[in-house]
């Protein structure tokens, strides 16, 4: 049997906190994860969202969050974002110089009772990560370069999904993958062909007239 799509819709469209707080309100009853784009202004130019915002977000949804850290050297602040009320911490692979401390940071997003996200950008090869998927109950396949909503999907982005879906069958893994940039319905629909289990969107979500339906069209 295969699973429903799910549907990430991320915070990184809104404006400002009341304006994300109205959005995931709305959402309670269409999206499987709300998806917290964080930024800091260092591994991206862009600052967004602190864990204070995302506990904000957290009293206002009934869906699990999901916690996209785009930041350098995130190892000291995954517990804020799992005291914040976050169910997935995602990393970034090339966020971290010293890669014994990416396992460690993985480890401890499990070991504080959180699912730990392994991200990794257009120009990373799956090939890179695969010590440390053992580590890992996600994958986040960038489809765009992270900093910001509404870019162009790279179609190189399907190849990588379908590899790890392979690897995942070879060695008996069970990381979920989840894409995130770029995604409309017919982009949706081919990567979960491929093998996606959650898209993440932004700005096709945000700008629909029908939040809902667009919900169920990326599905
Ligand atoms: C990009 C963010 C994405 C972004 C996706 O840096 O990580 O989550 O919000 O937005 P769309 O779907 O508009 O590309
Ligand atoms: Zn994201």
């Amino acid at each position: 049997m295969v699973n429903k799509l799910k549907i990430a819709p991320s915070t990184d469209p809104c404006g400002n906190v009341d304006d994300l707080c109205v959005y995931v309100r709305k959402l309670n009853n269409f999206a499987d994860y709300i998806h917290c784009d964080v930024m800091n202004k260092n591994f991206v130019g862009r600052d967004t969202i602190t864990d204070k915002d995302v506990h904000e977000v957290y009293l206002r949804t009934l869906v699990p969050l999901d916690v996209h850290l785009m930041v350098n050297e995130p190892a000291r602040i995954v517990k804020d974002y799992i005291s914040a009320g976050a169910t997935i911490v995602t990393v970034h692979y090339e966020a971290f110089k010293n890669k014994n401390k990416l396992v460690k940071t993985l480890k401890e997003i499990r070991s504080r009772k959180a699912l730990s996200g392994l991200a990794i950008n257009p120009g990373t090869d799956v090939i890179e990560i695969m010590p440390y998927l053992a580590y890992s109950d996600l994958v986040l396949v960038m489809s765009v370069d992270p900093g910001y909503s509404g870019q162009k999907f790279l179609e190189s982005t399907c190849l990588k999904v379908k590899k790890l879906k392979q690897i995942r069958e070879d060695y008996g893994a069970n990381y979920l993958i989840e894409v995130d940039g770029g995604i409309n319905p017919d982009i949706s629909k081919r990567l979960r062909i491929n093998g996606a289990d959650i898209i993440v969107s932004g700005s096709y979500i945000y700008s629909a007239e029908d939040r809902a339906k667009a919900i169920d069209e990326l599905r």
